[in-house]
């Protein structure tokens, strides 16, 4: 048995915001973004859309590409960070009635910028465990709208999109999800985490003001230099592969320095690692479906090469997943 990434999906809103455009609103210069994050442009969410709105586009995009139904899914697992509501309903609920995918199981995974590879392992765990045949499995955020554009430190980094990828479970063995590793650094929550504004403790019905992100930079660029080396050995430890066997590995896109640092940890050459920060920023949940899926229309993934899924975030979180393609 094995759990095959069949197809996957994007959705990446028109609007783009380039750097120039940025530094003529924000205290910033082309210059420095580039240099110390590889980032060129965003893509921002059109004003009536909300994150459900692109998780769906990219869904009916994957799904269109694997050539199953929305009514032959049995379950959809949405990571956000930016969820259409607070708490409940789930954004994965809003996305089933959205595309049609009417009485499957639906949830939301938090893990921030890990969530892709969260929601993939939970998925294809249900999957293992015979709950289902095909799932959805939907990585979609909307951090622009959670941005604080007084903070130049973190609003030069952010963009939105969605990426969505079919998963199935098939008899054959020996291809798809091979393994996993996941973890969390509890301790670190408040290095990368929404502030909520002050609630109103009367009886009275609390003001509807937007939460933002708050950062500290250099511990979370620590952290996540770190995790990819640890989780790279990790996979590889609990594997019979060694880390040449790899044909790619795609990192969370949040930083190209980041990638550039972890790549001479493990004596990689850069090359290895896929990365499309230049043009979308960080995507938070959607930057590896959409790193995976500018590879396979580049013609990048080959069937049967073997390719490594590395995610950092909020949590602070991390994990990775290794996949024969
Ligand atoms: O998805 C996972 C979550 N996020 C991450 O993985 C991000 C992790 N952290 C980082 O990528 C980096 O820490 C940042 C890109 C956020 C910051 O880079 P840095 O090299 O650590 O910069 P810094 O915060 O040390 O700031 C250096 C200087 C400061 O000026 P002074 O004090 O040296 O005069 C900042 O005020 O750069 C200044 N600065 C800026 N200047 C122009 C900070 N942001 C900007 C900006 N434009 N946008």
């Amino acid at each position: 048995m094995s759990i095959l990434i069949r197809s996957v999906g994007v959705s990446i809103p028109e609007q783009r915001i380039s750097n120039e455009e940025l530094a003529a609103r924000v205290d910033t210069t082309d210059e420095w973004i580039r240099s110390h994050t590889g980032i060129g442009a965003r893509h921002v969410a059109a004003e009536g859309d909300q994150t459900s709105d692109l998780a769906a586009r990219s869904a009916l995009d994957a799904l269109a590409r694997a050539k199953i139904a929305p009514r032959e899914i049995d379950l959809i697992v949405v990571a956000t960070a930016t969820p259409d509501y607070f708490g409940f309903p789930s954004t994965a609920c809003v996305i089933q009635e959205k595309i049609g995918a009417l009485g499957c199981a639906a949830l939301d995974v938090t893990a921030g910028c890990t969530g892709f590879i969260y929601a993939l392992d939970v998925a294809s765990s249900m999957l293992e465990a015979r709950k289902g045949r095909h799932a959805l499995v939907i990585g979609a955020d909307t951090l622009t709208r959670i941005t604080d554009w007084s903070d130049r430190s973190t609003c030069v980094l952010f963009g939105d999109a969605a990426g969505a990828a079919v998963i199935s479970r098939i008899e054959e063995g020996g291809r798809g999800v091979l393994g996993s590793v996941l973890g969390a650094e509890g301790g670190g929550a408040r290095a990368l985490y929404l502030e909520q504004p002050a609630r109103d403790s009367t009886f009275g019905r609390p003001e509807q003001v937007v939460p933002v992100i708050r950062m500290d930079g250099k511990e979370v660029y620590n952290f996540a230099v770190k995790s990819i080396a640890v989780l790279v050995e990790r996979l590889l430890h609990a594997s019979m592969y060694r880390l040449e066997d790899f044909s790619w590995i795609v990192p969370h896109q949040a930083n190209a320095r980041i990638v550039q640092a972890a790549a001479k940890r493990l004596g990689v050459p850069e090359s290895r690692f896929y990365m499309n920060i230049e043009e979308y920023a960080n995507t938070s949940s959607a930057s590896i479906p959409l790193a995976l899926r500018e590879m396979v229309d580049k013609g990048l993934l080959v069937q049967g090469q073997l390719v490594m899924l590395v995610g950092f975030g909020s949590g602070l979180t991390y994990g990775a997943i290794a996949i024969r393609w």
